[in-house]
């Protein structure tokens, strides 16, 4: 079993899909271990996409991930990561599929409603960003 760390961004949650998405991963098969709404700090947010700070949209992206609450989640399966990857869909929105969550829902390359960790080493450091051990 893998655990990865999902984040529905703040237009998801704005714009209502938190059941849906959160139905979709049940629906697989996932299980939810941690679940919690929060608005973001900068600091958070920052060490979170850490990995983006020298790209041009730095700054937008910090600014757009603090603009409201977000779900912070753990979710656990087989192979985790890839699965809910494969689910959340491809950046850019002509790579989104349709299926995927953000192939159905938006075709904006930076309010894409959710965050996935793209690796079970990145998985395991996000868990510990967002959620305390008792959290979980
Ligand atoms: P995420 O980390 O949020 O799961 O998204 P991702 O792996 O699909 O994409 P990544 O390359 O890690 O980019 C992180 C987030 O930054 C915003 N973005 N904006 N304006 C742009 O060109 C641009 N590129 C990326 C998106 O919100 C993206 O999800
Ligand atoms: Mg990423």
């Amino acid at each position: 079993m893998e655990r990865t760390y999902i984040m529905i961004k703040p237009d998801g949650v704005q714009r209502r899909l938190t059941g849906e998405i959160i139905r979709r991963f049940e629906n697989r098969g996932l299980t939810l271990v941690a679940l919690k709404m929060l608005t973001p700090s900068r600091e958070t947010a920052a060490a979170h996409y850490d990995v983006h700070k020298e790209r041009p949209f730095f700054n937008d992206l910090v600014d757009f991930v603090t603009s409201g609450p977000v779900v912070a989640m753990v979710w656990e399966g087989p192979e985790a990561v890839k699965l809910t990857r494969q689910m959340i869909g491809a950046t850019k929105p002509l790579e989104a599929t349709p299926g995927t969550i953000r192939g159905d829902y938006t075709c904006d390359v930076m309010s894409n409603l959710i965050h996935g960790s793209d690796s079970p080493e990145n998985a395991e450091a996000e868990i510990k960003l967002w959620f305390a051990a008792s959290e979980i």
